[in-house]
């Protein structure tokens, strides 16, 4: 039984426990929030004991934190979880910016503990077919990524427009887009971006382009605009799209250079983070300390993208100034 504490209990955390319902022997055991009415509400909900402090959710009886708070306070719980002997789950992007995030592996190296950002496209079951599939049946390497995702209906006091919680286009969108990326292209070689501010100082609507060490990437993300939502990867003998919304991935079409057209379908269940949370916990009771498909290097690359697409267009959070 892996025994779960959550910290942060709004929108995702919701989705997390839809999720962690269905993992085979896991339990909710603690929950904790900054106020107290969303922490009553959430275990009414969900079941587990409601802290009134993070320093009591540590001190359950729990192996492993999932840390649903936004992105400013990541780093802190994440620290604080793992020098309290607990396994780490946490939401994307995973910190501030990639010092942040090196601050936080070296305590996860040194408490020998397993530390895992939640991006969870790689763990849906049509991303791991895809992948099986072209193992078999090859485009060849790919050379090209084109994605992006803008949603025009968050509400103006969603924390996406918050610059102090770490709000913007680049950083709660662009980090799918820098995953998919560096997931196909590999290595991090130059990023160029453009973006245009919002009233809140965040930015509103951003495109990036990426040159990998296997090519080029052309990207979006915004708030502005209501986006497609599909991701285009090119390699010379053929081209794959992930129709919308890719980052929920469920269908994709390969087009092959000799006319032939895949179809996939591979639907997902329970909101999907419940795939990163059955890895999640078979990584535990296999005593590793990083995931093999959302490695703590993958993730450094996935921030530092995005650290450079922000010096482009001068965007930095009150943390950074
Ligand atoms: N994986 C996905 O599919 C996905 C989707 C959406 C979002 N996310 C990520 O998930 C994270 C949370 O997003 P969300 O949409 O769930 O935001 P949200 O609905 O605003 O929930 C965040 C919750 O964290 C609590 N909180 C915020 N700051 C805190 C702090 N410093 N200390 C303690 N509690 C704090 C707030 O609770 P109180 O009421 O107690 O203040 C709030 O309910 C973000 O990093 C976001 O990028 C992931």
């Amino acid at each position: 039984m892996i025994k779960w504490g959550i910290i942060g209990c709004g929108r995702i955390a919701h989705r997390f426990m839809q999720g962690l319902r269905e993992v085979p022997d896991t339990e909710l055991v603690s929950a904790w929030s900054r106020r107290a009415s969303t922490v009553d509400a959430f275990v009414a909900e969900h079941g587990g004991i409601g802290c009134t402090s993070v320093d009591e959710l540590l001190a359950t009886d729990i192996d492993a934190v999932y840390i649903a708070t936004l992105p400013d306070s990541h780093a802190a719980y994440s620290i604080a979880a793992l020098k309290a002997g607990k396994h780490v789950l946490c939401e994307k992007p995973l910190t501030v910016n990639l010092p942040e995030l090196e601050q936080v592996l070296a305590v996860a190296k040194d408490y020998n503990l397993l530390f895992m950002e939640g991006m969870k496209p790689a763990f849906y079951p049509l991303y791991i077919r895809l992948k099986e599939h072209l193992a078999t049946d090859p485009i060849g390497p790919a050379g090209y990524v084109r994605a992006g995702s803008a949603v025009a209906d968050c509400p103006p006091d969603h924390p996406n427009f918050n610059l102090e919680l770490v709000g913007g286009s680049l950083m709660q969108i662009g980090i799918y887009e820098a995953f998919l990326a560096i997931d196909w292209l590999g290595q991090l070689q130059d990023v160029q971006a453009m973006g245009r501010y919002g009233q809140t100082g965040i930015d509103m609507f951003a495109v990036f382009q990426t040159l990998h060490e296997g090519g080029y990437s052309q990207l979006y993300a915004g708030f502005d605009l209501h986006g497609k939502g599909d991701a285009l990867i090119a390699g010379p003998l053929g081209h794959i799209t992930i129709h919308k919304n890719w980052w929920n991935p469920a269908r994709a079409t390969i087009d092959y250079l000799d006319g032939r057209s895949i179809e996939l379908n591979e639907p997902f269940t329970a909101g999907g983070l419940n795939y990163e949370i059955a890895h999640f916990c078979d990584l535990i009771k296999a005593g590793k300390t990083e995931s093999p498909i959302m490695s703590h290097q993958l993730s450094k690359q996935m921030i530092d993208l995005i650290d450079k697409a922000r010096a482009e267009i001068g965007l930095k959070f009150p943390s950074e100034k």
